[in-house]
């Protein structure tokens, strides 16, 4: 089985997109590791304790960095909630959690691992970036990251940017420097990528209590977005998610990315070089092009073997 890390931020997306992982059987998942982002760390800490408890699945949980590395916290309430689970409620979790932070976990898992280490990060970056500061070995000790975050030519935290990247910019550059083998799923693929209503009733059909929780939060993303996505509701993290899963999901052109750190407008930007109008020989996988009817296969696929 291939060791995977999940750093997440949950958040209603990461939820349906750490329940993909958990039920695929060609993951050992070691950790998951919990970054401020959607909400503070407390709150998505929990989450993760809460949804691994939904899962049934034995999987330890880290606590990461609550900071961005340089920049002031900032939060997507207004798009996950007050929770960050959306209109869901999920018992109180019990389980303890990991006696080592996010950042001793990444590494210890690295080490153990071998090489093999796939990480899938929902989140901004500061945790891995965090790691990678404290431990600069562990950038020759990881297989991959796929990431969600940044987008060739969208913003949804502002005109110029993507959330997780502008949460914590600085960290992002760290990672794109990093020389590791990194996949970017960013906003110009995850947008092309929804669930409509129509297709949610399949998974409110599966008679598990994790497909009854996914499809209640994929409603709450549709009803949420219907203004500004009209089609149905965009899914940002299960796509990268996906991803790991079954990589021809995505199509993929190797660009150099830069981040924008200086600017207040632009702070954040994923800044690619499509044209390759500079000699910066190309750090990221980008995804350009995904597919949609495979995604709803790897969703259902993986919701549905639930108990
Ligand atoms: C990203 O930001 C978060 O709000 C989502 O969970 C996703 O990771 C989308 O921009
Ligand atoms: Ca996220």
């Amino acid at each position: 089985k291939i060791p995977i890390i999940i750093d997440t931020d949950p958040g209603t997306d990461d939820t349906t997109a750490i329940l993909m992982c958990l039920a695929c059987e060609k993951f050992d998942t070691r950790a998951i590791t919990s970054v401020g982002g959607n909400v503070g760390i407390e709150k998505t800490s929990n989450n993760a304790r809460k949804i691994v408890e939904l899962s049934g699945k034995d999987v330890k949980v880290a606590i990461g960095v609550k900071n961005p590395i340089v920049r002031k916290i900032v939060n997507a309430e207004f798009v996950h909630g007050v929770s960050g689970l959306g209109n869901i409620t999920l018992p109180e979790p019990v389980m303890p959690y990991y006696e080592k932070d996010a950042i001793d976990t990444i590494y210890e898992e690295a080490l153990a691992a071998d090489g093999r280490l796939k990480i899938l990060a929902l989140g901004p970056l500061t945790n891995i970036a965090v790691a990678l500061l404290k431990y600069p070995q562990l950038k020759k000790m990881i297989d991959s990251i796929v990431f969600m975050g940044g987008a060739v030519n969208l913003g949804n935290a502002t005109p110029a940017a993507e959330f997780n990247i502008y949460a914590d910019p600085e960290a992002a550059k760290i990672v794109f420097d990093s020389g590791i083998d990194l996949v970017m799923v960013g906003l110009d693929v995850t947008h092309e990528t929804i669930v409509t209503k129509e297709q949610n009733k399949r998974i409110h059909q599966y008679n598990n209590k994790v497909a009854k929780v996914v499809a209640k939060l994929i409603d709450y993303t549709i009803d949420r977005e219907s203004p500004y996505n009209p089609n149905g509701g965009v899914m940002h993290d299960p796509l990268a998610a996906a991803t790991l899963i079954d990589s021809s999901v995505l199509e993929t052109e190797d660009y150099y990315v830069d981040v924008e750190l200086k600017s207040d407008i632009t702070r954040g930007k994923t800044v690619t070089d499509v044209f390759r109008v500079t000699d910066n020989k190309p750090n990221i996988h980008v995804g350009v092009k995904s597919d949609n009817e495979k995604f709803l296969e790897i969703l259902e696929s993986m919701i549905s073997k639930y108990e």
